[in-house]
């Protein structure tokens, strides 16, 4: 999308593009910090989780870079497999709602984060867009806090149904919504 690829005046220049996010962990992790809001001890699990999930052979991760190169937003993902632990969490969920076929022939946004001074400017748009554009799969599903977010506002924009709601995952404090939509993700 030019407005965050192409040095448009609402993104201030920053491109998207493929990185090293294992190599990037610490600044992702940094971003996210800021703009999910982790605390120290959460983020020392979610580095290995996430340099986990990036050993995945067919793991895909976008970078949002300012022109001096800082990260200011990511999102990686991964198809999706029944044995994953996030897909068995959610699993009896979809199923209730008839919906579980939504995990197979998926691909997953495991996380998408912009940070807080780069939002709005469409980048967060341009890399989940970008990163689903460039897969195999016919569909796509994530979870996200189940309230009225600008995240959720941003899926519901690009085609993503709530396939379950109130979904537990242990150790999280709140629930989630899971969503799946269509790839390509619908433009505007
Ligand atoms: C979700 C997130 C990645 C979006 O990144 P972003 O770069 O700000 O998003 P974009 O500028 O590309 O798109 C903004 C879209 O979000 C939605 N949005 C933004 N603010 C919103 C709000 N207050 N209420 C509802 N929707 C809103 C709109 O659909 C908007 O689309 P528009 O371009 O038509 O206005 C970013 O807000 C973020 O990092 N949030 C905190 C972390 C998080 O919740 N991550 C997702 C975990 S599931």
């Amino acid at each position: 999308m030019a407005a965050a690829s192409g040095g448009g005046p609402r993104t201030n220049r920053v491109r998207v593009g493929p990185i090293d996010l294992a190599a990037r962990v610490d600044e992702a992790l940094a971003v996210q910090a800021l703009a999910f809001g982790l605390g120290a001890e959460e983020i020392e699990v979610r580095r290995h989780i996430v340099l986990r999930h990036l050993d995945h052979p067919h793991a895909r991760a976008l970078g949002a870079l300012t022109p001096d190169g800082r990260l200011v937003g990511f999102v990686y993902g991964m198809p999706n497999e029944r044995g994953h632990w996030w897909a068995t969490v959610v699993e009896p969920y979809l199923r209730a709602t008839g919906s579980a076929h939504w995990l197979d022939d998926s691909f997953v946004i495991t996380e998408l984060h912009v940070h807080p001074d780069f939002q709005n400017r469409g980048i967060g748009r341009t890399l989940i867009t970008t990163v689903t554009d460039a897969v195999p799969q016919p569909r796509s599903i994530l979870s996200a806090i189940d309230t009225d977010s600008p995240a959720r506002g941003l899926y519901h924009s690009l085609g993503y149904q709530d396939l379950a709601r109130q979904v537990i995952f242990p150790s999280a404090p709140k629930p989630y919504a899971v969503m799946g939509a269509p790839l390509p993700l619908r433009r505007r």
